[in-house]
């Protein structure tokens, strides 16, 4: 496989991802194998908020950081000496919880004299489905090129991965990100926040042509999506026949159905347009139920090989940090110990 060339001598790397609210370490093996992965949600946390507040997000990376290293170097029997390098996510998220996972990394590179790399949290998603997890492996003989859907609560876009460090843009969100789409308005009907996997939960036993909720700019030729348009939608009908919550199941699977429309629909003509048949889903969105059913059919249905990682791999994670660092730091490529996070990221970064 091409991902797995490189220098010999980058065998294994420690990864921290700490750009939002999650916190994840990760021991990740070449080609790609994950030799551990713990990670710390902090929802409970920020659900009384209705949203993440960034001060507890990085007070709270910093209680959880060194306990989860433990965990890896406990869980995988390896130590010190085994680590070739360490990869952190650097960019983009919330400038407090990036800096606790950059500064850490720094440290333990510095004190354990090991090469560091900073990673692109949105370039780690696209490459979550070439990982080796447990039961799950990629097949074979996948690999670049393919078209990569990354949908989470921040950001929902569509690449060309050519190979690692090549991409182009195909498309984004114009205003709110898929997760948005489904957090925003599961508050709104009372499921809390995060409200997607609760969503997705509550629509499997509904009908999903109950309730008829636009899909924005899916019958454009184009690859931008927007989900403002069908937020307003979800909220006004609950406004104006607020009757309809007694069957919250309805409500659920027409306004996920909605989401799901656009998403196989802008996925299916991005794979059109570039002529590729290897395409990928990856972050916090494609843990769907229902995108997972509806993609997978589609794919087989116009002989599509398509990725769709097991859930502790799409929503974030540090082992796809460990492997795009691991795959970088194999050709050579390091950060100094200058690193700093950011918080955003250029659109031309990734295209
Ligand atoms: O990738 P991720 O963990 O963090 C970001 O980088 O944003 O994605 C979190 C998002 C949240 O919006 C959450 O509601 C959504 O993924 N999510 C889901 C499901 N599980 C998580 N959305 C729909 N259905 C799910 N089963
Ligand atoms: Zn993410």
């Amino acid at each position: 496989m091409k991902r797995a060339k490189g220098n010999k001598k980058i065998k294994c790397v420690l990864a921290i991802e700490t750009s939002c609210d999650d916190t994840s370490v990760a021991l990740v093996e070449a080609p790609g194998k994950v030799l551990a992965v713990r990670s710390l949600n902090q929802d409970d946390l920020h659900a009384p908020f209705g949203g993440v507040i960034p001060e507890l997000a990085c007070r709270n990376h910093t209680l959880a950081l060194l306990p989860l290293l433990n965990e890896v170097f406990v869980e995988s029997g390896i130590g010190w000496k085994d680590i070739d390098g360490i990869a952190v996510t650097s960019k983009p998220g919330l400038i407090g919880s990036l800096l606790v996972g950059v500064s850490t990394a720094k440290t333990l590179a510095y004190l354990n004299d090991k090469p560091l790399i900073g990673v692109n949290h949105i370039e780690g998603h696209l490459h979550a489905p070439l990982l080796t997890f447990g039961d799950y492996a990629p097949p074979p003989d996948f690999d670049y090129p393919f078209v990569g859907l990354c949908v989470s609560g921040g950001h929902t876009s569509l690449h060309h991965v050519k190979a690692l460090g090549k991409y182009t843009l195909l498309g984004r969100t114009l205003d709110d990100a898929a997760g948005e789409a489904f957090d925003k308005f599961g508050k709104l009907i009372g499921l809390g926040y995060p409200a997607g996997a609760k969503l997705d939960k509550l629509a499997r036993g509904g009908r999903r042509d109950a309730f008829d909720f636009p899909r924005p700019l899916m019958k454009k030729d184009e690859l931008n999506f927007s989900f403002s348009g069908l937020k307003t939608a979800g909220m006004m009908l609950v406004r104006e026949r607020p009757e309809v919550l007694e069957n919250k199941s309805d409500v659920c699977a027409s306004y996920q159905e909605a989401i799901v429309d656009v998403l196989v629909a802008k996925l299916k003509r991005a794979v059109e347009k570039t002529g590729l048949k290897r395409a990928v889903i990856t972050g916090g969105v494609s843990a769907n139920s229902r995108l997972r059913e509806a993609a997978q059919n589609w794919a087989a249905a116009d002989g599509v090989q398509l990725l769709i990682p097991p859930l502790k791999l799409c929503t974030d994670n540090a082992a796809m940090i460990g492997l795009v660092g691991l795959l970088r730091l194999a050709r050579g490529e390091k950060s100094d110990l200058k690193l700093s996070p950011e918080a955003f990221m250029k659109v031309s970064e990734l295209s």
